[in-house]
């Protein structure tokens, strides 16, 4: 007991409407993922899932949110074993993980994109081919590389990675020629080394009509908290928060930070 970063506390009182809140949250997440989660030089935590981890759980809710290293491709099981309360992660919403979990309301819209090497004569979908492809074990990116693997009838070689830093060190290597990962993240490390690019086209966001990022596009995904599925109560206090810091602007003040262009 008591592994689970306070489930049973009801703290304070806050509220007055019988509702219980812990005292503290610990959050599991897969770190380094910049920019939702990452470790600066001086190993201060950062980014935008930080960001609104506070806004909800510290300032909205009066709960002390705490961030618990994990590998992500264990997040959930681990989650169910209690090792901490919640997942924030940059975690795709999908029906086979809502098998395990309960989602909050979406909090971020991503899209699968594919990364190569400045000098790669990959410029489509269809020239990834026969070609090796790395991702993160456990993502959606492993998904969608799947997805184009059953496409090119089993002519595409998958590498997977604990950490997405492995998929990017292997394309900076050459031991992969693309890496498929979620478009910030991409933009992230393509905007801060020099040498690598998106493949380009249009894709999952226009047809869905969404506001299409510049470049080629595999999917369209929400990410959401995730909790267990015992904690219905919490999961409800903690929507409403998170709807409440939406309306503030407080939200947007923390997109701006991270997604200004
Ligand atoms: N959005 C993708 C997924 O849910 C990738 C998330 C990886 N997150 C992380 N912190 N490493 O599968």
């Amino acid at each position: 007991t008591g592994s689970d970063g306070g489930a049973t506390g009801n703290g304070t009182g806050s509220g007055g409407d019988g509702s219980s809140l812990p005292d503290k949250v610990v959050i599991g997440s897969d770190i380094p993922y910049r920019p939702f989660e990452y470790e600066t030089a001086a190993g201060e935590l950062k980014g935008f899932d930080v960001e609104i981890a506070r806004a909800v759980f510290d300032e909205q809710l009066g709960v002390t949110s705490e961030f618990k290293k994990t590998s992500f491709d264990t997040i959930i099981a681990s989650l169910n074993q209690g090792n901490f309360r919640v997942i924030m992660s940059a975690m795709t919403i999908n029906d086979e993980r809502a098998q395990q979990v309960d989602f909050s309301e979406p909090y971020f819209t991503a899209y699968q994109t594919i990364v190569v090497r400045q000098d790669s004569d990959i410029d489509s979908k269809e020239a990834l081919k026969g070609t090796t492809v790395g991702v993160q074990k456990g993502t959606t990116g492993l998904d969608a590389a799947q997805g184009l693997q059953e496409e090119f009838g089993g002519d595409l070689e998958l590498k997977e990675y604990d950490q997405i830093t492995g998929a990017f060190d292997a394309l900076s290597n050459g031991q992969v020629q693309a890496v498929i990962n979620d478009n910030t993240v991409n933009a992230e490390f393509v905007n801060n080394q020099d040498g690598f690019r998106f493949v380009e086209g249009e894709g999952a966001a226009a047809e869905e009509g969404e506001n299409a990022p510049p470049y080629l596009t595999l999917t369209v995904e929400n990410y959401g908290i995730a909790f267990r599925q015992d904690d219905d109560e919490f999961r409800e206090q903690v929507n409403e928060a998170l709807a409440a810091v939406r309306e503030s602007g407080t939200y947007d003040d923390i997109y701006s930070n991270y997604f200004s262009g």
